[in-house]
């Protein structure tokens, strides 16, 4: 975690809620996901929506990453970030036919997911390049809501449609120069993740594809949400992996790149939201803990029943007690943590939420009207603003500007 004392001047200095993220640690993750997978072709394309900071992105191009991007507006950030289109890789989920020609413009890789949409990119961008993804038929996820594999699922094309896809593409003279698949987010158990890889190797041959350049295994990797929870012994896994897809290029004849897309291993560990509590209040059995942020600044918990471990950064020797630590928008489930022990919580006390580096400000919006928080980026332990808070007056402004 980062220094208490830095978060707290930070918050002091900045105001709260606000986002802190550590791009020390960032860059760390980055470096320790790459030696997971001893392979000299192994390319890490960030899963752009786990978070979207401009500096974060840039801060990963540095580190040698590509993008995973899922719409035009994450492949105009990265290429403001500074990735160049070769590095961007468009994962295409329920677009529309601008947005297709619109991506088609930006020159990015297409990682198509339904035969329909196959047919269209086809129809319109004969003779091009083009990424397939399977469904790789195996349930996981810490979730339900983020479980993206088989047979129920919106994502990807079944294993056994792999004829049509071959038809499609003879059809247009379109060229498959990967094929992808992605499981989940948050996978529990890493043997899923290997099943997922196999179902897909296992249709890896020339046959089937004679022009294959990658495989693409999705992102999915979890990261420890309690104090003292171990980290996933993701090193193993990794060997294990590269050893499959060694026997799959040998079979293949030929060495493939191995993609894969990290979100959440890469950033989600890294941030921290500030709030400071306003209201105490104790309700018959309960002592509520009021605070100035709410689940449009940070969802998962509300959204997915999301462990979000919370400090007390005012008090952290204070004895223990129950909380619920709820948020200031007006509805009974804006809370960050029921039943929850924490050092006693004093009305001005700032909080910290844990693991809020990914998914949390990216999934963020502005209802009942109040701005985003600011975010802040460490590197080399030093703080800087990467992004502002707009005052509930420039919200307004905003608005009323988009309201012809
Ligand atoms: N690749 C594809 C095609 C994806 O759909 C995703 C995530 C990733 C990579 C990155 O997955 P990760 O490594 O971050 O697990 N909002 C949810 C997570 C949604 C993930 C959606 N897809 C949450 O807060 O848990």
């Amino acid at each position: 975690m980062m220094q208490s004392q830095q978060l707290i001047q930070l918050a002091q200095k900045y105001g709260t809620p606000l986002y802190v993220y550590n791009g020390d640690l960032i860059k760390q993750r980055y470096q320790e996901f790459l030696n997971f997978f001893p392979y000299k072709d192994t390319k890490i394309f960030y899963a752009m929506k786990a978070n979207y900071n401009l500096a974060i992105l840039k801060l990963l191009r540095k580190e040698g990453a590509g993008i995973d991007a899922v719409s035009p507006g994450d492949i105009y950030m990265a290429l403001e970030a500074g990735y160049p289109k070769e590095k961007i890789f468009f994962t295409v989920n329920k677009i529309t036919d601008d947005e297709m020609h619109e991506a088609a413009k930006l020159g990015v890789l297409f990682n198509i997911g339904s035969l329909s949409r196959l047919e269209k990119y086809g129809r319109f961008y004969p003779n091009t390049e083009v990424c397939i993804r399977f469904n790789p038929d195996v349930v996981a996820g810490e979730h339900k809501f983020v479980r993206t594999g088989g047979e129920t699922t919106k994502f990807g094309i079944v294993l056994d449609k792999v004829e049509q896809v071959k038809a499609i593409c003879k059809k247009y003279n379109l060229k498959i120069v990967g094929i992808h698949e992605h499981a989940g987010s948050g996978i529990p158990e890493s043997v899923q993740i290997l099943r997922a890889m196999k179902n897909i190797l296992n249709i890896v041959t020339k046959e089937n594809f004679p022009d294959l350049r990658f495989v693409d295994f999705g992102g999915g990797f979890q990261v420890p949400y309690h104090p003292g929870e171990p980290r996933k012994d993701y090193a193993t896994f990794g060997k294990l992996a590269v050893k499959m897809f060694r026997e799959t290029c040998n079979r293949y004849g030929k060495e493939l790149e191995f993609w894969i897309e990290p979100g959440k291993y890469l950033v989600m560990e890294s941030g921290h939201l500030l709030s400071e509590v306003n209201t105490l209040k104790k309700n018959c059995k309960k002592t509520i803990a009021g605070t100035d942020s709410g689940f449009p600044q940070l969802i998962r918990p509300m959204f997915y029943q999301a462990y979000h471990h919370i400090t007390n950064l005012s008090n952290p020797e204070g004895e223990e007690q129950i909380y619920d630590i709820v948020g200031n928008i007006c509805e009974t489930g804006d809370c960050f943590a029921v039943d929850r022990p924490i050092p006693e919580i004093r009305e001005d006390d700032v909080l910290a939420i844990h693991n809020a580096g990914g998914y949390c400000y990216s999934m963020g919006g502005v209802y009942n009207l109040r701005p985003m928080p600011a975010e802040i980026l460490i590197v080399n332990g030093e703080a800087r603003l990467v992004r502002k808070r707009l005052t509930s007056q420039e919200l307004v402004e905003q608005i009323v500007s988009e309201s012809p």
